[in-house]
């Protein structure tokens, strides 16, 4: 009974590479904060990863990585449910529905198409990439889900979403709830070490701007090192101090300092003194998350059976909504 008052929280990420500091901050580490007070789903969306270019071991091989740096961040596989989109039988289906209710203009316009088309061009662009954003939107529907943790990116998507459920709503009744997304604030940004006008990103051409959780310590001792500084010698927050000040930014989510804590700390000291600190917070916050990850992803059983398991309860929920849905589009049910 318990949950069923509890709000829904889905959020999903496509099994494409490694987690960094930005993901983690930014994102994961505050999902698990939503762990005891929400009934939580996690989704590794396979079915969007094949919307572009992709070997199909290497699909397999980072759906294990990505749980296991799900669980490395702090989601708790016992306590919320992690699961695998393309086993739970209706995301597909529902995508289907929603298209047919979905101006084909209104995708065609999305930023993120645009974007990928264009880099994907000399590849040929397919059909999935531009349904894409429905795909999503089923993932979404197809929990009721109540909140929808992402970031800046995606708020074009959720607003179709949100116009998909409104749609088939009012075509159908009332089914779905409005989905509201939850997007962290500019000051949860963590930007690259090496060009800090830009957000730290996996696509980053210069990967010494960015700080992956499987990183060694080594590794991220010397990526922050050699992070980007500004003139001058002071440790201070400015506007025209993006590099210090993202250093700043980083040291004081990794110990929970403030900003004044930290310029009177370094007062006097000279960079290379404060990018050590940096450095040893990282190494040290990070620590158990890599040796989490290292533990976990070495146990393929123990993945399998935490996604099973996360996926049986996403399939349970989301077959309770589908048989709504169908009845309502009017299929006939003769299974
Ligand atoms: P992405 O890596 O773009 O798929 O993003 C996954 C999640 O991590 C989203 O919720 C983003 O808001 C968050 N995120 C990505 N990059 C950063 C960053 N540099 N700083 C803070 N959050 C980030
Ligand atoms: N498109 C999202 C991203 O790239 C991933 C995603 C797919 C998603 N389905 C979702 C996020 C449903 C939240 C809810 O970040």
């Amino acid at each position: 009974m318990e949950s069923e008052a509890k709000k829904v929280v889905l959020t999903c990420v496509q099994p494409t590479g490694r987690l960094h500091l930005g993901n983690y901050l930014g994102a994961v580490k505050n999902w698990s904060e939503l762990i005891g007070t929400h009934e939580c789903y996690f989704g590794i969306v396979d079915m969007h990863a094949i919307t572009i270019p992709y070997v199909p071991a290497d699909l397999r091989k980072n759906v294990y990585e990505c749980a296991a740096q799900y669980v490395a961040c702090g989601l708790d596989p016992e306590k919320s449910s992690i699961f695998l989109q393309s086993s739970v039988v209706g995301h597909a289906e529902l995508t289907w529905i929603l298209s047919c209710i979905c101006p084909v203009g209104n995708l065609e316009r999305m930023t993120q198409f645009k974007d990928k088309a264009r880099r994907h061009a000399s590849s040929g662009i397919c059909s999935g990439l531009l349904f894409y954003p429905v795909l999503m939107a089923a993932d979404i529907l197809i929990y009721n889900a109540d909140m929808v943790p992402v970031g800046q990116d995606q708020k074009q998507h959720m607003e179709l979403a949100r116009d998909l459920a409104q749609k088939f709503n009012s075509v159908y009744s009332d089914t779905f709830k409005i989905p509201e997304a939850s997007i962290p604030k500019a000051g949860a940004r963590v930007m690259s070490l090496q060009s800090p006008d830009s957000k730290m990103s996996k696509s980053d051409s210069n990967q010494n701007g960015t700080l992956y959780i499987t990183d060694s310590p080594d590794v991220l001792r010397k990526k922050i090192m050699s992070a980007v500084t500004d003139s001058g010698g002071e440790v201070r927050a400015a506007a025209d101090k993006p590099g210090i000040t993202n250093l700043m930014n980083i040291y004081s989510a990794t110990t929970g300092k403030s900003f004044e804590l930290i310029e009177s700390e370094f007062s006097g000291k000279g960079y290379g003194e404060f990018k050590k600190a940096v450095a040893e917070a990282v190494v040290e916050r990070l620590k158990p998350v890599r040796e989490k990850y290292e533990e976990v992803v070495a146990d393929k059983a123990y993945i399998e059976s935490f996604l099973k398991r996360g996926t049986e309860a996403a399939q349970r929920r989301a077959s309770r909504i589908m048989s709504k849905v169908r009845r309502k589009v009017g299929f006939l049910d003769l299974r």
